[in-house]
């Protein structure tokens, strides 16, 4: 599925991981008809741990001039009432995708205004400064290891064909074979393999933000022709 700005959803069958999105927007759809438009509806335990992750995600964004946010599986649109509580100085023009339609209704009924929209879909219409995702990589709904790094590397890619200057995501942590739950649709991993494929397949630069109090790992990754123009810059101007 791909988003079209006017929010409809273009079909799922002809897209390699068709089958894992209709899965992903099943799995979630179930979760805020059951619980609403709130953490427990997108599987998070409380608004203070989403607001964290907002925290870490964020770091990649530069608030001191007016910017474009892409929010990559936005859920019900909690990112908007971070940012107004938060950030409500900074000029962000801001466009929420998810998967799910009810979630993108939800968001829509809540937060909607010129600088507040929203698409169904599974990766932005739009190429903007920055792009986040929090939460996306995690729930493997049953799909093997193999098939979920395939699926994760897409998004990745995604991000960074519609991210000018960068973007981030989180990760649950790998733990320890003693601590490892016995919930086998959470996908875990090490920072280090994402870091590999952002700088090696992607081309950027990887910062990675651990020990926020939670058993996950958050990626700052910056797009390098961004720094590259930059450092340009300010070498001319030196
Ligand atoms: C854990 S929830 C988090 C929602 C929101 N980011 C937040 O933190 O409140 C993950 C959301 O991402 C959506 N999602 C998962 N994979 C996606 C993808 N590849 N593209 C767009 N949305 C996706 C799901 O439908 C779900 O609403």
């Amino acid at each position: 599925m791909r988003a079209s700005a006017e929010g409809g959803a273009i079909a799922l069958g002809d897209s390699t991981f068709g089958r894992v999105y209709s899965d992903v927007e099943a799995y979630y759809g179930a979760r805020v008809a059951k619980h609403g438009a709130t953490p427990l509806g997108v599987d998070w335990s409380c608004e203070a741990t989403q607001n964290l992750r907002f925290v870490q995600l964020l770091k990649v964004c530069d608030f001191s001039a007016p910017f474009t946010l892409n929010d990559v599986g936005c859920g019900y649109g909690a990112l908007c009432a971070f940012l107004a509580k938060r950030h409500s100085e900074a000029r962000i023009d801001y466009l929420g995708v998810d998967l799910s339609r009810a979630m993108i209704s939800r968001a829509r009924r809540r937060f909607s205004r010129p600088d507040r929209r929203f698409a169904v879909g599974n990766v932005s219409p739009r190429v903007a400064d920055y792009s986040v995702a929090s939460g996306i990589m995690n729930v493997n709904v049953g799909y093997s290891r193999a098939v979920w790094e395939d699926f994760v590397a897409a998004m990745l890619r995604d991000m960074r064909r519609t991210s000018r200057r960068g973007f981030s995501a989180n990760f649950m942590t790998e733990m320890a074979r003693a601590e490892t739950s016995a919930v086998a649709s959470l996908y875990r991993t090490r920072p280090e393999r994402w870091v590999r494929y952002c700088e090696e397949d992607l081309g950027c630069a990887v910062e990675v933000i651990e020990n926020y109090g939670m058993k996950e790992f958050t990626i700052l990754v910056r797009c390098n022709q961004f720094l590259a123009d930059r450092d340009y810059r300010h070498s001319c101007d030196s």
